[in-house]
């Protein structure tokens, strides 16, 4: 209840404003609903005045005949009028309530395709810095309370102080000095709500965040379930756990107990309101004579419903203006999401075409936080249908040249060229689409293996995926399953063995059918005869196409053209297998530490 408008208001109101741009497409719907609320102010006095009519006109002497006269009298009329009110009243109310919901629910269906798209359009470098449940929580949470700036927030408030309004004109009109008596105990009322406010919205942010740490703590430790099982650290995890919901649980009972006070007191006011309107009348009534004072028992009996109707949307606006500064701050995190512009250029002209898989690096550095090298002035070309083998310790930068390939980061100094253009001339989609990649850690969806190979591409046909299934040596295993390919491989395909998720993603990339083709082999070892099946499919992979490999077999890095030795992000060797072993280099060291047990071991 701050006055004067402040830079952090102003700021409110411009997110507020951005929000309803967002009805754009439901014009319709926000008109009507504007339209209602006017209506519902306009109508909401009208049932009061009828009673005030009917009790002083009835009882006044010349209808009196009228009125007893039964059928069509003054009463009945009267009374069917106000049943045809009460109707219109709660039709009109039906379609606000019914019209400001769906439109806050088709707003949330649209911001919540806009922020899961830009999300897919996000720079991989936002990911790394934001955690996933708080993407989650944007487009999850916050856009379901900016529904709330709908059916709860903004416009039931605009038609709660209209009404407010058009029943305050209507009692000033009829007794200026008996509404004042009734509005005495409004400053109680102003305090008390200014109070319930405050404690409800502390309460209720302390509720958001725990809720927020709530998801995040039963994500992560379902996910790392098996660690938490393995190293017996259920108890501790516990004790974090109840420690939350006891957070969570505190701020609840905070906010409870603020509703406990305010709802009672309330009450109070209001019932105290009604005892000065009666009081007051009743003193007044007494001194009048009889006829007058039959017209002040109108004006009291409809005074009391006027209290009533002003007191209902009093009792719940404190509630409503707490939704909107709720739905304003989640607008705010949203808002910024979708402003982010930490997003890859796609200005690139090549669309379509044949890539013949010609690869070059020229002075390459690249550094995912400034100050922080991790691959530097890196050079070296990959000529079409060669294989290139990077080998190199742990975050020697070999899974970073590959994220540069595919533009999932930008570089900071050099160029890389593909069939000797800049990669930055190629389409986005276009360069994507004409590079396969294996990734180290194979990712599948929930769904059928059918789809996690093909990745709901419609262009698939059923026999492309089969062969393709075929050409990495996974279709037998699939027919063995149950339900073939149709099987569903659950949550991050946990029931396949690691090297039957690398198949898989083998079989994806090769149904692209690429022009450069990169595979980030994964360290663990996988048993013989997986091992011997992986073995043969990134030789399919790798036969007649540009290839790169992160390479941990030596059977792999023997066949290449060409090997790159890399240490701390520098290029220390290049060359093929024999002549780096004629070198004596690092290349050398590398492979007596650690392939010469494996060769010995025939891997
Ligand atoms: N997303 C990231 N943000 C910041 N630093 C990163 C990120 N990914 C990798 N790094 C750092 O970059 C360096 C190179 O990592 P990279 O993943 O390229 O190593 P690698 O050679 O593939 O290692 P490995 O053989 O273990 O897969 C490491 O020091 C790592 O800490
Ligand atoms: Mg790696």
């Amino acid at each position: 209840m701050t006055v004067g408008i402040s830079e952090k208001q102003k700021l409110k109101a411009s997110v507020l404003k951005r929000v309803f741009t967002f009805t754009a497409p439901y014009k319709n719907k926000f008109y009507l609903s504007l339209l209602l609320a006017v209506f519902l102010a306009f109508i909401a006095p009208i049932r009061p005045l009828l009673i005030q009519l009917t009790i002083n006109e009835g009882l006044k002497n010349e209808t009196a005949s009228r009125f007893i006269n039964g059928p069509g009298g003054f009463i009945i009329e009267i009374t069917i009028l106000q049943v045809l009110i009460l109707l219109i009243e709660t039709l009109a109310r039906f379609y606000f309530t019914f019209t400001t919901a769906s439109m806050g629910q088709s707003v949330v269906k649209d911001l919540r395709v806009a922020t899961y798209k830009k999300i897919t359009q996000l720079n991989l470098s936002e990911f790394d810095k934001t955690p996933i449940g708080t993407l989650t929580t944007r487009t999850i949470n916050d856009i379901e309370s900016i529904n709330d700036i709908f059916s709860d927030g903004l416009i039931p408030i605009i038609a709660d102080l209209l009404s407010i309004v058009s029943v305050l004109t209507y009692m000033f009109w009829t007794d200026w000095k008996l509404t004042l008596i009734c509005l005495a105990p409004f400053p109680i009322l102003m305090v008390a709500t200014y109070f319930f406010k405050e404690a409800v919205n502390k309460s209720f942010i302390k509720v958001r965040n725990a809720v927020a740490n709530l998801n995040a703590f039963v994500q992560e430790h379902i996910t790392g379930m098996n660690i938490v099982q393995t190293f017996v650290a259920e108890k501790r995890e516990q004790g974090k756990f109840r420690a939350i919901n006891k957070e969570h649980r505190n701020a609840n009972i905070k906010a409870i107990f603020a509703y406990s006070v305010f709802f009672p007191v309330v009450e109070l006011v209001s019932a105290f309101s009604i005892s000065l309107l009666v009081w007051w009348g009743a003193k007044d009534a007494l001194q009048l004579p009889q006829e007058n004072a039959s017209h002040i028992a109108g004006t009291i009996t409809a005074f009391i419903l006027c209290i009533s109707l002003l007191f209902r949307p009093l009792r719940v606006i404190a509630d409503k203006f707490n939704v909107l500064q709720m739905g304003i701050i989640a607008s705010e995190r949203v808002f910024k999401v979708l402003d982010s512009e930490n997003v890859m250029p796609d200005n690139g002209k090549i669309q379509s075409g044949h890539l013949t898989g010609k690869l070059e690096f020229k002075n390459v550095s690249f550094a995912y936080t400034p100050g922080n090298p991790v691959l530097k002035n890196i050079s070296f070309t990959v000529n079409p249908g060669q294989t290139l083998a990077i080998v190199g310790h742990t975050g020697s930068g070999k899974t970073s040249i590959i994220n540069l390939i595919n533009r999932l980061y930008s570089i900071n100094s050099g160029q890389i060229l593909a069939d000797g253009k800049p990669l930055e001339d190629y389409a986005l989609h276009f360069l994507r689409s004409r590079i396969g990649v294996v990734l180290q850690d194979v990712f599948l969806f929930s769904g059928s293996i059918k789809d996690n190979i093909s990745l709901h591409n419609d262009q698939i046909t059923q026999e492309q995926i089969e062969a393709a299934a075929k050409w990495v040596g996974l279709h037998p295993f699939i027919e063995r399953l149950p339900n073939g390919y149709n099987q569903n491989v659950m949550e991050r395909g946990s029931m396949l063995s690691i090297g039957q998720r690398q198949l898989i993603s083998f079989a994806r990339a090769l149904l692209y059918n690429p022009s450069i083709l990169i595979l980030d082999e994964a360290t663990s070892s996988v048993d013989t005869e997986s091992e011997m099946l992986i073995q043969k499919a990134i030789e399919a992979l790798v036969s007649g196409r540009t290839s790169i490999i992160i390479a941990h077999r030596l059977s792999t890095i023997r066949k290449a053209d060409k090997i790159l030795v890399l240490d701390k992000g520098e290029l220390l060797e290049m060359g093929n297998h024999e002549e780096l072993m004629r070198q004596k280099g690092a290349y050398f060291n590398l492979y007596k530490m650690q392939f010469e047990k494996g060769a010995a071991a025939g891997v």
